[in-house]
C-alpha cells in the first residue's frame, strides 16, 4: 500500500490537514465545541437532578440510600493477557463516596456528557475464568476477589439533550492510582507452569488488566449511580 501512494497524495493529505487545522469552525473536520455549555454551572447534583428529571420518564426514589448494589453477570475480556472471565457481581460498594464531576450539554450535537468520580469503590466478585493459547482448550480457574479502586472517573454519552436516551448511553472509564486486589483461587493447578507464569503476569500489571477489563462493567455501575441519584429512568 504504502509503495504504491504518489508524493501527490501525500500532499493532498497533508494540506487536508493544515485546511482542517486553520479553519476548524469550516465543518470539514466535524462539528464545533462551539455549542457545550454546563447548564448547572457548579454541577451540582440538585440542578442536574431537575434538568434531567423534566427531560426524562422518571420514576420517583425510594427512601431507601442505598451505598451498594450487586450487579447482573458481565463477559470480561483481557485480549492482552489471552484471558476471559465471567464475573458474577457480588457487591459493589462505596456509592456514598461517588460525586458529579461533569454535566454537560451540547444542542448542535444533540449530546449530554456527564461524569461521575467515583472514590475508593469496592468490587467483591466471584470470576470463572478462561485461559486461551492457540488451537488448544482453554483451562480454567475460579476466583473470589476484593478489588478497591482509589480513584475512578466514568463519563457517559448520552445522545437526545431534550430527550435522554439512556439506554443506548456510551460508558467510558478512567482509572487513576493503583488498584488493591485480594483473591482467593479453586482448581488451579500449581503445577502448570505456562499458568503459573500468566497469573504472575496479570498480578504485576493487574492495573492494566482492571483498566482493560472496566469498560465491560462501566454501564452497570453508572446506571446505578444514575437511578439513585438523578432519574431512576428504569424499573
Ligand atoms: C497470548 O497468546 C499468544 C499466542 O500464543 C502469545 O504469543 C502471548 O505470549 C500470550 N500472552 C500471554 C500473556 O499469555
Ligand atoms: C479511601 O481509602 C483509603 C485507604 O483505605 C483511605 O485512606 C481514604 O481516606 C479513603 N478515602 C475516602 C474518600 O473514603
Amino acid at each position: 500500500m504504502k509503495a504504491t501512494m504518489s508524493p501527490l497524495y501525500l500532499v493532498g493529505l497533508l494540506l487536508l490537514g493544515l485546511v482542517c487545522g486553520i479553519h476548524a469552525e469550516d465543518d470539514v473536520c466535524g462539528d464545533t465545541d462551539q455549542a457545550t455549555y454546563r447548564p448547572c454551572p457548579t454541577v451540582g447534583l440538585p440542578c442536574v437532578r431537575n434538568y434531567l428529571q423534566v427531560r426524562s420518564a422518571c420514576q420517583s426514589f425510594s427512601d431507601e440510600d442505598r451505598d451498594s448494589f450487586v450487579g447482573s453477570p458481565v463477559d470480561l475480556y483481557a485480549a492482552n493477557f489471552n484471558l476471559s472471565a465471567v464475573q458474577t457481581n457480588i457487591l459493589t460498594e462505596g456509592f456514598s463516596n461517588a460525586r458529579l464531576f461533569e454535566f454537560t450539554v451540547n444542542l448542535e450535537k444533540d449530546l449530554i456528557v456527564l461524569t461521575v468520580e467515583y472514590t475508593n469503590l469496592t468490587l467483591k466478585n466471584h470470576y470463572d475464568y478462561s485461559y486461551f493459547q492457540p488451537s488448544e482448550e482453554p483451562i480454567t480457574f475460579q476466583e473470589y476477589s476484593t478489588e478497591r479502586y482509589p480513584h475512578l472517573y466514568i463519563t457517559s454519552y448520552i445522545s437526545g439533550v431534550n430527550n435522554p436516551q439512556w439506554a443506548s448511553a456510551y460508558h467510558v472509564h478512567y482509572q487513576e492510582g493503583t488498584v488493591e486486589m485480594s483473591y482467593e483461587r479453586e482448581c488451579v493447578d500449581e503445577n502448570d507452569g505456562v499458568l503459573d507464569a500468566v497469573l504472575k503476569d496479570v498480578r504485576a500489571n493487574i492495573d492494566i488488566v482492571t483498566r482493560e477489563v472496566f469498560l465491560y462493567r462501566n454501564q452497570q455501575i453508572q446506571e446505578f449511580f444514575v437511578k439513585r441519584n438523578l432519574c431512576n429512568f428504569l424499573q
